[in-house]
């Protein structure tokens, strides 16, 4: 049986071996201009002065009520920040800057056809354009305080005016990735409990516009097989007046906005004064179950420290064009191009389509044209502009200040490319570390006080202060060379509060292994158990080496391997799955699936193909895996469970380790002549491993 998070940690306490890299040094340029360059700030942020020092990020925002009390322990590990304050997400983000900036663009929103013209939305026009949907949400729709609503919207302006639109109101949004399947949504939609899908009819990916209306339909659906019923669809149109999607409009339930928008002209929205503690959005992620989780974030907290890491670990000024190349269904939009950076007023592109579209220029293009000053992004989207255009960049005349890394491990190799070439040597890097949960940054260097370590995200940022523990709660020094689990010893403000509806599985999977004593008040005996490896140099620098609770991280997206084990078992011919991680060259890691199918079903390609579509329509396209085996067997314990770490030795080319103990050894052979043959005829044979990443291979599994 799956343990929530049991880890197994010994695997992972193996002295972990590596090369320490150079520092680089952050330009004096940089420096003479950053808004963190006085070292008072750590004494500021230390510990001796938390959690007051928060404060500094707090009065970065607009109170209709100041707080009364910083933090609130009373009901750990529910923490509570700012209580006794009241504001509105909306005001800060968009209101407070007309007096000063009603006409500095908001966003630069850029199509992916270049055909398309580029769009600017100044602070005005935002404040327009989000009221009107506020007054459409709320008269048309019925949407009270605190009711959630679900988006399933692209890279489109409408998804920040209706993110707006719902903080306005005090109303909870819960976007859910574009690229995610109906079903993915529905399923959203059911345990959100929401009545309302906003949704758009196409928009464009690799220059092809998608028919994503007929993704609502499927929501709808799989939200009533849920038992959940949405009364209103609302459709925003890629092109007003005109319908992109083949799928039809369903009377009295599927509404196109720009025609009801026409009876909501010129109408204002009070913003709705939120306790600090209202919750703002709901961001589903992946975990050790099937069933995704919906991380509640909270107002207040939330946009204070999103706002504070905004204009210190990302720097930006008020002549700054900050591009945060990721996409706002995942948190790094929502905190680093839609909450943070409005919150402070910036001017943001916003970019619709695939990073090398229609040529591996494109960004640079962008970047060009836009005089981007900040450029934010992942390693996958870096590697895979690497490996098409590595010598883009220097073609275009653009200079940037300032660049970020995030979402997963980067390699240094990886890393010397993007400061070399992308930021032309000129630029500051941060390798920013943190996850759904956490609402902002966990682990960075402050870019112009702390020196640059390729591969190391740094220490904790401002105010957080991690820790690596072993299994039996002891703390691994750091320049010990050992792994363990990282976790961070203190509350911060961009926490989440709770998994949506499920309180108990909060506790239990991000506080209770390392809590010391379960009544205590005090936040010192609840550390927060992140579900990360690391390893902490003698610098103070952590190294994440990945996951702990067997999710696979794609392209710096979370896949439960239960939830792609559920999908393929939804095919009538598969009798068992599991799901292994591979190494992957320009996605970080990749899905492969080994399946076995029931007794008298002969394997052939249709069977693997329909797993693929099955994990296709129950999770999206991002999760369809690499490869499907069909072996004969899995090989098992004795007691029967999938032994997952010697199936991903075999994707992975590494040694499977002892495999006497397995109920069936001899499979073990078979599947790897098997696989290791075709892989080696595809031309799939990875690169030497490095000791971290066959680390990674033999821990896989652990969480069961
Ligand atoms: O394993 C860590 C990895 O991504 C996980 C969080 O994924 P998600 O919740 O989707 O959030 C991604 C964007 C914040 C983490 O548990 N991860 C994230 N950032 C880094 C990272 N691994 C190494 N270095 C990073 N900078």
């Amino acid at each position: 049986m799956a343990a929530e998070q049991g880890t197994q940690l010994s695997e992972a306490q193996i002295a972990v071996h590596w090369r320490e890299e150079n520092y680089y040094h952050p330009p004096a340029k940089f420096i003479g201009q950053a808004n963190a360059a006085d070292p008072a700030i750590f004494e500021r942020f230390s510990e001796q002065r938390f959690p007051e020092c928060f404060k500094e990020y707090a009065d970065l925002l607009t109170w209709d009520a100041y707080w009364h009390t910083t933090l609130d322990t009373s009901n750990p590990p529910f923490w509570k920040w700012f209580v006794g304050g009241r504001l509105n997400a909306s005001y800060n983000c968009v209101d407070r800057h007309l007096a000063t900036s009603r006409n500095k663009a908001a966003f630069i929103w850029v199509p992916e056809l270049e055909t398309e013209e580029t769009k600017a939305i100044t602070y005005q026009e935002l404040y327009r354009r989000v009221n009107e949907f506020a007054a459409l949400l709320r008269d048309f729709c019925g949407v009270r305080v605190g009711d959630r609503v679900t988006f399933h919207l692209p890279m489109v302006p409408e998804l920040p005016v209706s993110m707006l639109a719902c903080a306005r109101l005090g109303v909870v949004h819960s976007e859910v990735f574009g690229g995610f399947s109906g079903v993915a949504c529905g399923e959203r939609i059911a345990d959100s409990g929401s009545h309302i899908l906003v949704t758009m009819d196409g928009y464009y990916r690799n220059g092809e516009l998608i028919d994503h209306k007929a993704r609502a339909d499927e929501a709808v659906a799989k939200a009533r097989d849920l038992g959940a019923g949405v009364d209103k669809v609302l459709v925003w149109r890629r092109h007003p007046g005109q319908y992109a999607s083949r799928s039809p409009m369903v009377p009295g339930r599927d509404f196109f906005v720009d025609d009801l928008l026409r009876d909501y002209r010129r109408t204002v929205v009070e913003p709705v004064s939120m306790p600090a503690e209202a919750p703002l959005f709901l961001m589903y992620t992946s975990g050790t179950t099937a069933r995704p989780k919906g991380c509640q974030h909270s107002t207040g907290g939330y946009l204070a420290y999103v706002t504070g890491t905004s204009k210190y670990y990302q720097d930006i000024h008020p002549e700054d064009t900050y591009w945060c190349f990721a996409d706002i269904g995942w948190i790094t939009g929502h905190s680093y191009i839609v909450y943070g950076p409005l919150s402070l007023g910036t001017t943001s592109v916003m970019y619709e389509g695939v990073p090398a579209y229609p040529d591996p220029g494109r960004p640079w293009r962008i970047a060009e044209r836009l005089g981007v000053t900040i450029f934010h992004t992942a390693p996958t989207t870096i590697r895979m502009l690497r490996k098409l255009g590595p010598d883009e960049p220097p073609k275009y005349d653009y200079h940037f200040k300032h660049m970020t890394t995030v979402g997963e491990p980067i390699e240094p190799d990886v890393w010397r490319w993007y400061h070399d070439v992308v930021g032309k040597g000129e630029a500051v890097i941060v390798d920013t570390w943190w996850q759904t949960e956490n609402g902002g940054f966990l682990g960075s260097t402050l870019p112009a006080l702390k020196p640059m370590k390729p591969g190391s995200c740094g220490p904790g940022v401002l105010g957080v202060y991690p820790v690596i523990y072993d299994e039996n709660g002891a703390v691994v020094e750091a320049g010990s060379g050992r792994a363990g689990n990282i976790c961070i010893r203190n509350p911060w403000p961009g926490i989440f509060q709770t998994i949506w509806g499920q309180p108990e599985r909060f506790v239990q999977i991000y506080y209770e292994k390392y809590c010391r004593n379960k009544q205590s008040k005090d936040w010192r005996d609840w550390p927060y158990f992140a579900g990360d490896g690391a390893v902490q140099a003698a610098d103070g620098y952590f190294r994440i080496l990945g996951r702990v609770d067997d999710v696979i991280n794609v392209a710096g997206h979370r896949l439960g391997t239960k939830e792609l084990e559920s999908a393929s078992l939804t095919v009538e011919e598969i009798a068992e799955a599991a799901a292994v991680p591979v190494m992957d060259e320009l996605r970080g890691r990749a899905v492969e699936m080994y399946v076995s199918v029931k007794p008298g079903v002969a394997p052939s390609r249709a069977i693997e193909e329909k797993v693929a579509k099955a994990i296709e329509t129950e999770i999206g396209k991002i999760a369809r895996p690499k490869n499907i085996w069909i072996v004969p067997d899995m090989p098992k314990t004795r007691s029967g469970k999938i032994m997952r770490r010697v199936i991903a030795a075999i994707s992975n080319f590494t040694d499977v380790g002892d495999t006497t103990t397995l109920a069936n050894p001899g499979v073990v052979d078979d599947i790897r002549h098997h696989v290791q043959a075709e892989k080696v005829g595809r031309g799939e044979v990875p690169r030497k491993l490095s000791p971290q990443e066959i680390e990674e291979i033999k821990a896989f599994g652990r969480a069961e």
